[in-house]
């Protein structure tokens, strides 16, 4: 597991929802749900920022995570009553959460923690059965084609900041680009702390996030028994402006609601699944070799020519 989620305090400090991005999801919901949720699920809650955002505003709220720190702080944030945090995985978050959820959130890709495709076909089916049949889902997820270009380098850098509980710490978050074997996003990740209780000097860690191509997510959408999308919003803008659904849309808020009707049948659709995930990585791994060859052909580019993604300083992008 990733260490930086165990520090939940370091988390709440870096990653704690600023209020423009609050108003910009209440505007999502208004539009979409056409009030205020009554009950709401996060299947990856973390510290349970999001929880706390929706009980302050009178919903019942209830969440699970994998990191039992994690879950012990969402508890302590948030009151027995009307308020149910637990341990367990998002590919089934765990039964006593209960049903009838009018809203769920699961933002900043979280869902692309997960190993594997059908890993997120066993999670969308999930929030299916959790979901009232007019409720919505709110994900963050990144859409990219095999050959998409995609910023690497810096994309968060943040601090030094103070941390709840004494100390502070400096940020620094790095993408290393799209593996082309697994469709993967490598990301880098360094937060320095001083006097921050219980926690190293040093966090650096390095793990992969899983990308969907448009194609891929239909088909992944589908097997999991349907859902259709109702908006889609630009994740690297915190005011979350409407953008088309469509190939390479990149990082994006998508809000689902449970389709009517099953199109396909749940044995065919997994093995489209499978077959969508196998040429999203065949075209991949060809684009690379191609580009790897090209590389290897052209002489070598003269000092200080070449921007160096070390360089970028852009903060644009948050992946976590
Ligand atoms: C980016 S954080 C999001 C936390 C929270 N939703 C928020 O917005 O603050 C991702 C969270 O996913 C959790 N996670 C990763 N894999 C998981 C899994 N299979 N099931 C449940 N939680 C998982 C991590 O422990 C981490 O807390």
């Amino acid at each position: 597991m990733i260490a930086f989620y165990r520090r939940s305090a370091l988390y709440s400090a870096f990653f704690a929802p600023s209020p423009e991005i609050r108003a910009a999801i209440d505007r999502l919901l208004r539009l979409h749900l056409r009030r205020k949720p009554r009950r709401v699920l996060d299947p990856a809650c973390g510290p349970g920022l999001w929880l706390s955002h929706f009980f302050d505003q009178g919903s019942e709220v209830a969440g699970s995570d994998l990191e039992e720190l994690a879950v012990k702080l969402a508890s302590a944030r948030l009151p027995a009553r009307g308020a149910m945090v637990m341990v367990g995985d998002m590919r089934r978050p765990p039964d006593e959460l209960g049903t009838d959820f009018d809203c769920a959130i699961n933002l900043d890709n979280s869902v692309g923690h997960l190993p594997a495709y059908e890993d997120v076909v066993e999670h969308f089916k999930s929030m299916r059965q959790r979901l009232t049949n007019k409720g919505i889902y709110l994900i963050g997820l990144a859409i990219r084609e095999p050959n998409d270009k995609i910023q690497t380098g810096v994309v968060y850098e943040r601090g030094p900041v103070d941390i709840e509980g004494g100390g502070f710490a400096a940020l620094r978050t790095e993408s290393l680009g799209l593996q082309p074997q697994t469709r993967c996003e490598r990301i880098r990740q360094i937060a320095i702390t001083a006097n921050v209780p219980d926690a190293p000097a040093v966090i650096a860690e390095q793990y992969d996030l899983l990308t969907f191509t448009f194609a891929m997510l239909r088909d992944i959408l589908a097997a999991a028994g349907g859902f259709d999308v109702l908006g889609c919003y630009d994740a690297t803008d915190e005011g979350l402006p409407a953008k088309p659904f469509r190939k390479s849309a990149g990082d994006v808020v998508l809000v689902l609601r449970a389709s009517a009707a099953r199109t396909v049948s749940q044995r065919g659709a997994r093995s489209v699944v499978k077959s969508s995930v196998k040429s999203a990585v065949k075209t991949a791994a060809k684009s690379a070799s191609k580009a790897s060859k090209k590389s290897a052909a052209k002489p070598a580019a003269k000092k200080g020519t070449t921007a160096s993604p070390q360089g970028a300083s852009t903060r644009k992008r948050n992946p976590r």
